[in-house]
């Protein structure tokens, strides 16, 4: 969306503080002008803090590279647009302790947003690679620097058979709306003993449609473990949505087609031919 020049205006104005977590304007607007600075910041995920001690907007992630990287387009997205909500740190925490992520260990965020997975996996000592699909927050991505490498792509787009290897651990908070497409790629970049820890919405454990019904059998198959996470998780993201932590541990032989087994199949087709 354009950010237009009134507000493009206030933001560029050497008095408006953008740092760390949180916009601060420390002058007065017109009425009118303030309203639509204040949606568009909303949009952004910016909730005000009236505070005495902040007096700013404040975000669930690092704001100051990702309004550079807006400013310099002159375009924001909308937090509704590609499922945006960034993972709050208590969750953070939990995937990483599911994790157990030591030294070296290849870990995969496949929609990393602006990294609040991927930093601390990566202060863990992860070696991280991760894709996100909006070209700001992978701008973000690349300035953090805790990535070995950021692609900007559409990830379900990517061939697992691009890479010589799968990952040892792929640490996800996909899109609510279309987790269960997610979750399922995600398995072809996994190494064959590798872990997927995913943020899922519940509606995976509970919806009736094909597709969630056969999710959930595979999971079953694979004893992937679905548990509930407390009920406002994403409320400092903006959002109400129930949320389940999917933890699933791939095998050598196991129901999940990994890395390996998708490097396997043509072995396993020439054998069938020559049969
Ligand atoms: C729920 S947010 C989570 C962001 C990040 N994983 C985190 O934990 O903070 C989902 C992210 O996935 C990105 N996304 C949506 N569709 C995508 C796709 N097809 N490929 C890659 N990234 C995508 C969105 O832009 C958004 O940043």
């Amino acid at each position: 969306m354009h950010i237009p020049s009134g507000i493009y205006d206030v933001l560029t104005d050497p008095r408006t503080v953008i740092t760390g977590d949180r916009v601060q304007i420390p002058f007065e607007l017109d009425r009118a002008l303030y309203e639509r600075l204040n949606n568009m910041l909303r949009e952004l995920g910016g909730r005000w803090d009236g505070r005495n001690a902040v007096r700013a907007h404040v975000f669930p992630f690092p704001v100051e590279e990702f309004m550079r990287a807006c400013l310099a387009t002159r375009e924001f997205p909308s937090r509704y647009e590609q499922g945006w909500y960034p993972t709050p740190p208590r969750i953070v925490h939990d995937i990483l302790e599911h994790a157990g992520i030591r030294e070296g260990m290849s870990v995969l965020e496949p929609s990393a947003g602006t990294g609040s997975i991927v930093g601390p996996a990566a202060g863990r000592g992860a070696v991280v690679d991760c894709v996100e699909i909006d070209q700001r927050r992978a701008h973000v991505l690349r300035e953090q620097g805790a990535a070995r490498h950021v692609e900007h792509a559409d990830f379900l787009d990517l061939d697992p058979l691009d890479l010589p290897n799968g990952y040892r651990r792929v640490l996800m908070n996909p899109p609510f709306s279309t987790a269960v497409r997610h979750v399922t790629h995600a398995f072809g970049f996994l190494d064959d003993d590798g872990t997927l820890i995913a943020v899922m919405p519940e509606t995976v454990l509970l919806s009736g449609d094909r597709a969630t019904i056969e999710f959930r059998e595979l999971i079953a198959l694979a004893e992937g473990v679905f548990t509930p996470l407390p009920d406002e998780s994403f409320v400092p993201s903006g959002t109400r949505v129930r949320t389940v932590l999917l933890v699933v541990d791939a095998e050598r032989g196991g129901p999940l087609a990994t890395h390996g087994w998708l490097q396997r199949q043509p072995r396993q087709l020439d054998l069938f031919a020559l049969g």
